[in-house]
């Protein structure tokens, strides 16, 4: 932790409650803040981890309309499944709260009265499409049409999936009611709305953002673009679901605030339910949003950057001192390859290609999800999930060089040394090389993570292994215990103490995994809260003591069959691998 902060709060964006997460949401937005936090935990910093569902939106209305349920039966169904898929894949949020909560009204509403109190408000007529026979506006998603820069035919009434184009409503090409029920052709209307001036914020948007060279290329590319032509932003819209428009005006009745203005102020809100509810009191949440000693982090996917990066920043500095975000950690796209074209496709809806968590977690384990989505994470380019891939890195690399490693030190240990860790004799120059690396290599590791270099972070936890495996071999305790028990004890003394710090280094990305090598140790994995502790990654550096007693060795990472992944190859064809992420089921 710089000297400059004392705590840190950390957020992952709020996925929309309309559907079932997938692994690419894991890669881009949610493993590396866990990550993260984990470590950040070890260290014995104060941190709190802020996420939850995104409930507002024109997809939710939709998807209730399309399933004749209510928005509300939507959100309660898959605000539920999502926190089941994360609470599997074992992150590890402080709170995990829902935009429909009562005081999430609360929270966006000052939002909107502190920025209109400021002038950052306006009010403009705009031309909207408006369908006869449904009697009611068309926003967003409710209206399709064909998009005006690419031909697209089934663009939306604002911008365009295929090229990402926005246009105003009336520049939509044969534009259609996009409702069940209801394809009529829609005439344009005059409806009275509210607008963001994020012009008013140029200035200090540029100052903020110039005063972090360090981020991301990509993220302070598509920033600086934004803040380079920043215009008033339309944040309401013609429909009954989401947070009222706290203006006492008639025309504000049927109309309600823009999802994508009370999301990011989601996080607030559960900061501040997370204070209530642990009995903290309503004021717990100040000194995380208000104090200059709090350092906010945003981990987000790279389409969500002009939101966190520019407009929240702005509606930030629309407050009474609120921080702004000290770092905005933009992940770019996971993919997927096609196994019989071999191409990595984007994920879509249509194709069925996106693998949601819960499908992937009723057949693979949490720690070979959380080991391959590492391993690929899409930090600085797109990445691509490869199911050879997969169980390559898998087997290849966690099994075969740490699990393996872990293995055979622990079992040797146990059967050759009673159950204990072998008294040493005297250390030669290899035993004492390999020791003096550890709290380097375990550095290595911090360092990285301190960086958001989430790869390399891994790649560092498996080059201890690596280096383990070498000196295991050199060494062959397997036949000096013909001969030299005392060299074999002093052997297995320098792996017991590799595998600590390989039960540390993995603690942040492979938390089950750790969990139970450290029952095996004897170890304790105490899991920091948000009032910090004791630095137990640093603590983790001291030697375990010889005849320290072990518990009895098991197989950590369990290697993938080849045959178990190609059954699922064989018996669901490429399109139909992951479950439509909006069933029901
Ligand atoms: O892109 C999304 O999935 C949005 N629901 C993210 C919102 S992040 C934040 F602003 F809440
Ligand atoms: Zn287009």
């Amino acid at each position: 932790m710089s000297a400059k902060f004392e705590r840190t709060l950390v957020t992952s964006a709020l996925p929309y409650a309309n559907g079932h997460i997938h692994l690419g949401h894991l890669a881009g937005a949610y493993l590396p803040a866990d990550i993260y936090v984990r470590y950040k935990r070890l260290r014995g910093e104060k941190v709190l981890y802020v996420c939850g569902s995104d409930e507002y939106g024109v997809p939710i209305t939709l998807t209730a309309l399309k399933e004749g349920i209510s928005p509300q039966d939507v959100i309660d169904r898959y605000h539920a499944a999502n926190a089941e898929s994360f609470a599997r894949f074992g992150m590890s949020f402080d709170v995990y709260g829902r935009t429909s909560w009562p005081l999430h009204v609360d929270t966006t509403q000052a939002f909107f009265q502190a920025l209109d109190q400021g002038g950052h408000i306006d009010q403009q007529e705009m031309e909207l499409w408006h369908s006869e026979a449904s009697d009611r506006f068309l926003p967003d998603r409710y209206v399709k049409g064909t998009c005006p820069k690419c031909g697209y035919a089934d663009a939306n009434g604002d911008e365009c999936e295929n090229c990402g184009a926005q246009y105003a409503a009336h520049e939509l090409i044969d534009p259609r009611a996009n409702i069940p029920g209801d394809s009529s052709t829609p005439a344009l209307r005059k409806s009275a709305h509210w607008f963001l001036r994020l012009q008013d914020f140029t200035d200090r948007l540029r100052v903020w953002l110039d005063g972090h060279p360090e981020w991301r290329a990509n993220v302070k590319g598509i920033a600086g673009g934004w803040v380079s032509d920043l215009r008033a932003r339309c944040i309401t819209r013609d429909t009954d679901w989401g947070v009222p428009i706290p203006i006492d005006d008639p025309i504000a009745q049927g109309k309600r605030i823009y999802v994508w203005f009370d999301a990011p102020i989601g996080y607030v809100t559960n900061t501040r339910q997370w204070g209530i509810d642990k009995g903290l009191g309503d004021d717990a949440w100040q000194p995380w949003w208000k104090d200059a000693g709090t350092r906010l982090i945003h981990f987000i996917g790279k389409d969500n950057v002009p939101f966190h990066a520019v407009i929240f920043p702005a509606m930030l500095m629309g407050q009474d001192g609120y921080i702004l975000p000290d770092q905005v950690v933009g992940n770019e796209y996971l993919n997927v390859v096609n196994r019989e074209t071999g191409v990595a496709e984007k994920g879509s809806k249509s194709k069925g290609n996106m693998i949601s968590v819960r499908w992937f977690l009723e057949r693979f384990s949490q720690d070979a999800a959380r080991y391959y989505l590492a391993a690929i994470m899409p930090e600085s380019r797109d990445a691509a999930f490869d199911w050879d891939e997969f169980r390559n890195r898998y087997n290849g690399e966690l099994c075969d060089v740490v699990g393996n490693f872990v293995h055979r030190s622990l079992t040797m240990t146990v059967k050759n040394f009673d159950g204990k860790v072998a008294e040493p004799g005297a250390l030669d120059a290899d035993d004492q090389a390999l020791l003096d690396s550890l709290p380097v290599q375990l550095d290595g590791v911090a360092e990285a993570l301190e960086e958001f270099r989430f790869r390399l972070a891994l790649e560092r936890f498996i080059e201890i292994g690596r280096k383990a495996n070498q000196y295991f071999d050199a060494k062959a305790p397997w036949t000096t215990r013909k001969t030299d028990l005392v060299r074999t004890a002093t052997t297995l003394y320098v792996c017991c103490q590799v595998v600590r710090t390989l039960c540390m280094a993995m603690a942040p990305f492979l938390p089950a995994g750790a969990e139970k090598l450290a029952g095996i140790l004897n170890i304790a994995l105490p899991n920091n809260g948000p009032d910090g502790g004791d630095d137990i990654w640093t603590a983790s550096k001291a030697l375990l003591s010889a005849g320290a007693p072990l518990n009895t060795p098991e197989v950590l990472f369990p290697k993938l069959d080849p045959d178990y992944i190609a059954a699922f190859w064989n018996v669901v064809n490429w399109g139909c691998v992951a479950e439509r992420l909006t069933s029901a089921l």
